[in-house]
C-alpha cells in the first residue's frame, strides 16, 4: 500500500457520529499501521464548542478501549488532531478556517495538500464548497485540494443533479470522491479479482451460463435511534440507490481496459446506464416493498418500525425492498438479478449468489443439484462453490457438495475496513472506488420510477421481525420457479448463518 505524500485532512461535522465511530478509529488504524504521511495534521470543524484539548479529551473519552484503540498510540496520534467551532453554513465563519489552517501549514512546514471530509447532514452538501471557495480554499495553488462527499447524494434524481451542479461550480471532478462505503469493502473489490483474473469463471460469467443472480442484504438490527432520517429516506435510498446497485455493477460490468479510475468507472457507468427502465407493469409484478411489524424473535421483543422512535405512526416508507430487474446488455440480456434488502431480517448478512443454467441434458437425475457459487461479501467472508456429485453407492444419484474459501484461512492477514481503504485511497489521489458523478445519477434515474410508485398506497406489504421479508418477496422469485437462497434459516441462534 502507497503511504500518501504529506498531506492534511479536515472534518467538517467533526462533532458528530460519523466521525467518532468511523472517520477517527480509521484514521487512527491508519496511523497506527505506518500508512498515514509522515507530516499530517487533521482538523475537526463543527459547531460545537471545543478546544483543541476539549475535543481531544472527548475522542479518548468515547474511544480508548474499543476497536483496538490503545492509550498510549492514541494520545500520540490526538497530538496531530486540532478542532475549529465554526458556523459551517456562515461563509463569513470560513475566514477563521483559512487563519487556522495557514497556522497550521507553517507550523507543520507542510505543502497545503488538504482532504476536506463533509460528514455532516446533507443540506450542508452544497452549502460548504461555496464557502470554501469565497475564501480561495479550494484553490490548488500551494497543494492539491480534494472533497469527499457523503451519502445521501440527492434525495432523488432532480436533487441529485442540483447537487451536482453545486459542487462543480466550486471543484473540479477529479476533485470530488463521492463515498459509498461498500466499494471500499475488500470482499467487493475481490469481485473484480475474481472476476477478472480467473480464466475459469470469467468465460462462464453471462447469460449462457448463468440462470440467474441474487444479491442479498440483510440486517437483523432495525432503525435504532435513526428513525428520523430513516423515516425520511427508506431502504430504497439508504442501501438499494446506492450500496446495492454498486455490488451489482462490479457482479456484472465489463473488464475496464485498466485498473484506474477513468477506465473502472466507465465500466460501471455502462452497466448502471443498460439497466433496463422500470415500466409501470413491472413495478406492479417486480417490486415488493414491505415494513417491520412487532415481533418476539429468539425471546426479545422487538417493536414494529412504526413504534420507533422519530417515524410517524402512519409511516408508509419501506424497510425492505425486493426487486427483478435486467440488465439490456449482451452479456446480460434476460437474465433476472433479484436483489434484496431489508431490516429487521433473521440476520445481518451480505451475499451475491450467482446460479448456473443446469446442463442442458440432464442424463443422471431430473433432481441433480444446480451449481451455484455463493460469493459471501460479509459476515464470514468467502466464496464457496456448489456443486453435484455422485452419492457413493449404487445408482448414479447427485447431492450437493461444496468447495470453499474463507478469508479468516489468511491467518494474520488484517484487511482494512472500508473506511481506511477509502480514506487512504482519496490521500493517494486514486478515486476508482468512488462513485463518479454519472454512476450517481444513473442509479438516481434507475430508481426515480420507484421513488414515484411508492406513493401508490397498495405498494406496502409488512413482515414479523426476524422473518426475510413480506411472503410476496418469495414469490417474486418462486414464480420463476427459482428460490431465493436463506443462508440463515435457524432463528434459534443469531450467529447461525451457513456459508
Ligand atoms: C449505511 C446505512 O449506509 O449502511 C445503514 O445508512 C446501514 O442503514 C449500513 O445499516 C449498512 O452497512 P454495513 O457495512 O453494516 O453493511
Amino acid at each position: 500500500m502507497q503511504v500518501p505524500d504529506n498531506s492534511n485532512i479536515v472534518i467538517f461535522g467533526a462533532s458528530g457520529d460519523l466521525n467518532y465511530r468511523k472517520l477517527i478509529p480509521a484514521l487512527y488504524h491508519l496511523y497506527v499501521t505506518g500508512q498515514l504521511p509522515d507530516s499530517f495534521f487533521i482538523l475537526g470543524v463543527s459547531r460545537t464548542e471545543f478546544s483543541d484539548e476539549s475535543f481531544r479529551a472527548s475522542l479518548q473519552g468515547e474511544l480508548v478501549g474499543l476497536e483496538r484503540i490503545e492509550p498510549e498510540p492514541f494520545s500520540r496520534f490526538l497530538e496531530h488532531v486540532y478542532y475549529l467551532a465554526i458556523n459551517t453554513s456562515d461563509e463569513h465563519e470560513f475566514g477563521k478556517l483559512k487563519q487556522r489552517l495557514l497556522e497550521l501549514y507553517e507550523k507543520y512546514q507542510a505543502p497545503h495538500n488538504t482532504l476536506y471530509y463533509l460528514a455532516t447532514p446533507p443540506s450542508l452538501f452544497g452549502v460548504i464548497p461555496k464557502c470554501l471557495a469565497a475564501h480561495e480554499l479550494n484553490k490548488e495553488t500551494e497543494g492539491w485540494k480534494r472533497l469527499i462527499v457523503e451519502k445521501p447524494i440527492g434525495y432523488d434524481f432532480e436533487s441529485a443533479v442540483a447537487l451536482d451542479d453545486q459542487l462543480h461550480q466550486y471543484f473540479r471532478e477529479d476533485q470530488l470522491y463521492r463515498i459509498d462505503h461498500y466499494l471500499g469493502k475488500e470482499t467487493v473489490q475481490n469481485l473484480l479479482v475474481f472476476r477478472f483474473a480467473n480464466g475459469m469463471f470469467e468465460p462462464l460469467w453471462n447469460r449462457h451460463y448463468i440462470d440467474y443472480v441474487e444479491i442479498t442484504s440483510a440486517e437483523f438490527i432495525g432503525v435504532e435511534d435513526r428513525g428520523g432520517y430513516y423515516d425520511g429516506s427508506g431502504a430504497l435510498r439508504d442501501m438499494f440507490q446506492n450500496h446495492l446497485l454498486q455490488v451489482l455493477a462490479m457482479v456484472a460490468m465489463e473488464p475496464p481496459a485498466a485498473i484506474n479510475a477513468d477506465a473502472t468507472r466507465d465500466e460501471v457507468v455502462k452497466v448502471l446506464e443498460s439497466l433496463r427502465p422500470l415500466s409501470a407493469d413491472d413495478l406492479k409484478q417486480d417490486l415488493v416493498l414491505g415494513q417491520y411489524t412487532e415481533s418476539t424473535v429468539r425471546g426479545e421483543y422487538l417493536p414494529g418500525y412504526r413504534e420507533e422512535k422519530g417515524v410517524a405512526k402512519d409511516s408508509r416508507t419501506e424497510t425492505y425492498i425486493g426487486l427483478k430487474l435486467f440488465i439490456n446488455n449482451s452479456r446480460w440480456n434476460g437474465v433476472p438479478f433479484y436483489v434484496r434488502t431489508g431490516k429487521r431480517l433473521p440476520t445481518r448478512v451480505t451475499e451475491v449468489v450467482i446460479h448456473f443454467s443446469p446442463t442442458p441434458h440432464p442424463v443422471f437425475s431430473q433432481h441433480a443439484p444446480s451449481n451455484k457459487l455463493i460469493i459471501r461479501i460479509q459476515p464470514d467472508e468467502g466464496i464457496v462453490m456448489k456443486f453435484g456429485l455422485k452419492t457413493p453407492g449404487a445408482g448414479f444419484e447427485a447431492e450437493e457438495v461444496a468447495m470453499d474459501f474463507r478469508y479468516q484461512d489468511l491467518g494474520e492477514t488484517k484487511l482494512l475496513s472500508a473506511y481506511e481503504r477509502l480514506l487512504l485511497d482519496a490521500l493517494n489521489g486514486d478515486a476508482t472506488l468512488f462513485a463518479r458523478s454519472d454512476a450517481v445519477l444513473a442509479c438516481w434515474k434507475f430508481v426515480q420510477p420507484i421513488l414515484e410508485f411508492k406513493e401508490d398506497p397498495r405498494a406496502l406489504y409488512g413482515y414479523a421481525c426476524g422473518t426475510w421479508g413480506p411472503k410476496e418477496a418469495g414469490a417474486l422469485v418462486e414464480r420463476d420457479n427459482r428460490a431465493w437462497r436463506y443462508p440463515c434459516k435457524n432463528l434459534t441462534n443469531t450467529h447461525y448463518c451457513e456459508l
